[in-house]
C-alpha cells in the first residue's frame, strides 16, 4: 500500500521510520517532510493547509492511506474535506479526527466544557468571552492561595497559556489575550483555571471511536533550559514509559478520562477516531487533564515509538475499519529517550541555514536513530531550517541506559549554534 504522511517535524519523520517497517508498505510519500523524511519516503513541496493539492497528490499516486501529523489540518478539517470530495469512497482512507472532534485541541472553552458535563478530572476554572467578565472573575479570586492559569482559547502554536502569580501578571494576560490579541483570534474568548501542581505526563491513544488503546506513556520537557527554567518550547526531549505512571494509574487515566472524554464526545453526537493525547498533571489527587490534543505528540511520538512492537499500519486501519477491539498493543521493554536539538535562539526568533556535521557517525550505532524536524538537503549538505532541528532517539533496556546512549548520539552532531538540555529524563532516574 501507499502512505501519504503531512507534516515536516520529528513526530513525521518518526511516523515514516515506523511505517516503513511494515511489510504491507510500498511507497511512503511526505508533504513537505523535511531532510530526514527523504530517508523513508519522497517528499512534496505542499503545505499541510493546501487540501486540494494534497487531494490531486493522493489521487496521482494511489495514495491508500494518509497520516495527519499536525493540529493545524485537522482543526481546519482535512479529514472532512476527503470525505466530502469523494477521497475516502475512492479508497484513498485518511488517519485522523474529523473537523468537529478535533476541535478538543481547537478550541479550550470546548475541552473545558466538555469535561465539567462529563466529570473528567481537570483544573477547576471557567470560560470568558467578555473582557470585563474575567477581570471580575479574577478580581474575586483569592490568588495568593490560588494560581491561575489563563489559557486563550484556539490553537496559537503553544503559546497561548500563561501561567500567572499574582493579580497584576493575571490582568495583563487578559489585556494581552483579549484586547491586544496577541494571539490573533484565539484570544476572542478565555480559560480561566487553577494552577495544577504535580508532574505533567503524556498519554497518546489510538482509538476508533469506540474501542481506545493507550500506547506507551511518556512525559516531555517543555521548558528550554535545564531544570524546567524558561520560557515554553514545542518540546525539549522525551522519554517513554513514564515512571510515574504506573500500571495501576494507566487504568484509572483509561476508565476516568479516556473513556469518558470518548463516551461524552460521543453522547454529543461526536465522533472521535484517531490519536487521542491527553496532556496530565499528575497531582496529589490524581490524575487531571491539562489539555487534549487531537493528534500524535511531538516529541513524545519519537519515544513512543520507538517502544512499540506492532506493525503501525495495522493499527492505523483497525482506528479506520472500527475493530480495534481485535489489536493488542505490544510494546518492547526498556525504554526509549529522545533528546531534541534546536537552533540558537530558539523558542523565540532562531538562526537558520546552518549545515550539520557528524549524522554519519550515527548511522552505525545500535539502537540509535536520529528524527529530522527543521532539516533541509541543499546541494547534497543538510542544513538547519527550523527552531527544532534533530531529535536523537535512543533505545535501551533501562532508562538510564537510553538517555546515556541519546546524550552519546547527541555528542556526534554539531552545527553553528546548537543548543541541547542535558537533564532530558532525569525525572524518570528520580522516580526509580
Ligand atoms: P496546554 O496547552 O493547556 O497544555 O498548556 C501548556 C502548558 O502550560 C502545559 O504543558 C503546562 O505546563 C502548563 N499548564 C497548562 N494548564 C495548567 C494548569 N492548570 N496548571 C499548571 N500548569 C498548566
Ligand atoms: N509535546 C507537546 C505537543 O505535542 O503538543
Amino acid at each position: 500500500m501507499n502512505i501519504l504522511i503531512i507534516g515536516q517535524g520529528g513526530r513525521e519523520h518518526t511516523l515514516a521510520w515506523k511505517l516503513k517497517q511494515s511489510k504491507k508498505v510500498d511507497h511512503i510519500y511526505c508533504a513537505p517532510g523535511n531532510a530526514g523524511t527523504l530517508e523513508a519516503a519522497e517528499n512534496f513541496d505542499i503545505q499541510v493547509d493546501d487540501f486540494e493539492k494534497i487531494g490531486f497528490l493522493v489521487q496521482e499516486k494511489n495514495i491508500d492511506l494518509t497520516v495527519v501529523g499536525p493540529e493545524a489540518p485537522l482543526v481546519s478539517g482535512i479529514v472532512d474535506y476527503f470525505k466530502e470530495n469523494g477521497l475516502v469512497n475512492q479508497g484513498h482512507q485518511i488517519f485522523g479526527p474529523e473537523k468537529s472532534a478535533a476541535i478538543i485541541e481547537g478550541s479550550k472553552v470546548f475541552a473545558k466544557q466538555l469535561m465539567k458535563k462529563y466529570n473528567i478530572p481537570t483544573a477547576e476554572g471557567e470560560s470568558f468571552k467578555e473582557v470585563n467578565k474575567a477581570m471580575e472573575y479574577i478580581e474575586l479570586n483569592d490568588w495568593r492561595s490560588h494560581h491561575l492559569v489563563i489559557k486563550a482559547d484556539g490553537l496559537a502554536a503553544g503559546k497561548g497559556v500563561i501561567i500567572c502569580h499574582n493579580i497584576e501578571e493575571m490582568r495583563e494576560a487578559i489585556q494581552k489575550i483579549m484586547v491586544d490579541k496577541e494571539f490573533g483570534s484565539a484570544g476572542e474568548k478565555v480559560v480561566i483555571e487553577e494552577k495544577l501542581e504535580g508532574e505533567e505526563a503524556s498519554i497518546l491513544a489510538l482509538t476508533d471511536g469506540k474501542t481506545i488503546k493507550l500506547l506507551a506513556s511518556s512525559q516531555d520537557h517543555k521548558a528550554i533550559f535545564n531544570g524546567d527554567k524558561g520560557p515554553n518550547t514545542g518540546g525539549m526531549g522525551a522519554y517513554a514509559p513514564a515512571c510515574i505512571i504506573t500500571p495501576k494509574m494507566e487504568k484509572q487515566i483509561y476508565k476516568e478520562i479516556l473513556l469518558p472524554t470518548i463516551q461524552g464526545l460521543s453522547s454529543e453526537k461526536i465522533f472521535y477516531q484517531g490519536c487521542l493525547y491527553a496532556g496530565l498533571m499528575i497531582t496529589q489527587e490524581g490524575p487531571k487533564v491539562l489539555e487534549f490534543n487531537c493528534r500524535f505528540g511531538d516529541p513524545e511520538t519519537q519515544a513512543v515509538l520507538t517502544l512499540l512492537q506492532n506493525d503501525l499500519v495495522d493499527l492505523l486501519m483497525a482506528c479506520l475499519s472500527g475493530r480495534l477491539d481485535k489489536e493488542e498493543i505490544k510494546n518492547k521493554t526498556g525504554a526509549a529517550c529522545c533528546v531534541v536539538m534546536v537552533s540558537k535562539g530558539y523558542p523565540g526568533k532562531y538562526e537558520k541555514g546552518k549545515e550539520i556535521f557528524g549524522l554519519d557517525k550515527i548511522k552505525g550505532m545500535k539502537n540509535i536513530q536520529v528524527f529530522h524536524a527543521g532539516t533541509k538537503k541543499e546541494n547534497g549538505k543538510i542544513i538547519t531550517s527550523g527552531g527544532r532541528v534533530l531529535g536523537v532517539t535512543a533505545y535501551a533496556h533501562n532508562i538510564k541506559e537510553a538517555i546515556f546512549k541519546a546524550y552519546q548520539g547527541v555528542d556526534k552532531i554539531k552545527w553553528s549554534g546548537e543548543y541541547h538540555r542535558k537533564d532530558i529524563g532525569r525525572r524518570a532516574l528520580k522516580n526509580k
